[in-house]
């Protein structure tokens, strides 16, 4: 896909860009009937937030909960093994239909604006956690991240990534327009907010909170174990089994801060300026600590 032109590996829906390798118009049309249940745990994140950090937790919480159910947790571990259904919009518009009567809480994730997900999520009151991080660490390991997976549209440099990330012209589309759109859903009782630093911070509380959101059952030990599965070095060290040949690409540093090593001052300016105008106003925006 490197040598593929930019133009040709992406393709716009309701003004965003995807990449044609992952998504499709006709997944996102599928999506639109998707029926969300109440006992769905739903995760939104923009890309490189710590999406697959936090996807981790909610799946050992999910299979943790389930111990009582012998035959769900089978078939659960069946699923897992291909996860092939997770991001809503990855993969083929079929999924949907083949994901319909799992019997056991479906985890899900999504990168999309809250305006492009089936109206069943609040419908069935469905649960979302929100993941942010910082914009310019996102910025940092979005640019490795799009360089090293070939899914995605590569980048010469990282001012022409710094560039096209500012403008929201990058696959996903805008950071600060993903933070507005849902940072007006901020009082939503079904949405609970986190940050990737604020997990860094104290993951264990992190963790905590989340069980209490999607009201998992789960002891001491249970969270405990959790915890050690999620460390950075843990999920580092079994990133092939976990994501095959891209786990490395995934798994880079896990850092808060790392902007430091890529952002010039004219850029970090740039980045505060934006933040100024489209964040710093807003709940979420007070949220998002760097
Ligand atoms: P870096 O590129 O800054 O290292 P996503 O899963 O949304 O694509 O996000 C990937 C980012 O989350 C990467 O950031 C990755 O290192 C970080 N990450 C993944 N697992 C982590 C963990 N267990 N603890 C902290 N950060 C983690």
């Amino acid at each position: 896909a490197q040598d593929v032109p930019p133009e040709e590996n992406v393709f716009s829906y309701k003004g965003v860009l995807y990449p044609v390798l992952l998504c499709s118009p006709a997944t996102f049309e599928a999506l639109e009937s998707f029926e969300a249940r109440s006992d769905d745990v739903l995760l939104a994140g923009y890309p490189k937030s710590g999406n697959n950090w936090i996807l981790q937790i909610l799946n050992d919480l999910v299979t943790a909960d389930l111990k009582k159910n012998k035959e769900a947790l089978e078939e659960r571990m069946k699923h897992e093994e291909k996860g092939d259904y997770t991001f809503l919009e990855f993969g083929d518009p079929g999924k949907f239909e083949r994901i319909k009567k799992l019997p056991f809480r479906r985890v899900l994730a999504t990168h999309l604006l809250p305006g492009c997900l089936p109206t069943s999520i609040s419908k069935n009151n469905a649960k979302i956690l929100m993941l942010s991080r910082n914009p310019k660490d996102v910025a940092v390991s979005y640019f490795h991240f799009s360089n090293g997976m070939p899914l995605l549209p590569s980048f010469k440099t990282w001012d022409e990534f710094f560039n096209a990330f500012v403008c929201g012209e990058v696959v996903w589309g805008s950071y600060f327009d993903y933070m507005i759109e849902w940072n007006k859903r901020i009082n939503n009782k079904n949405i609970m907010f986190i940050t990737y630093e604020e997990l860094k911070e104290n993951l264990i509380l992190g963790v905590k909170k989340i069980t209490e959101f999607f009201e998992f059952s789960m002891t001491e030990e249970e969270l405990q174990a959790v915890m050690d599965r999620s460390s950075f070095q843990a999920m580092n060290e079994n990133s092939h089994s976990t994501h095959g040949t891209f786990g490395n690409i995934l798994f880079r540093k896990g850092a808060i801060s790392d902007w430091k090593t890529l952002f010039t001052e004219a850029q970090n300016q740039e980045m505060e300026r934006k933040f100024e105008e489209c964040l710093a106003e807003t709940k979420l925006g007070a949220k998002i600590m760097y």
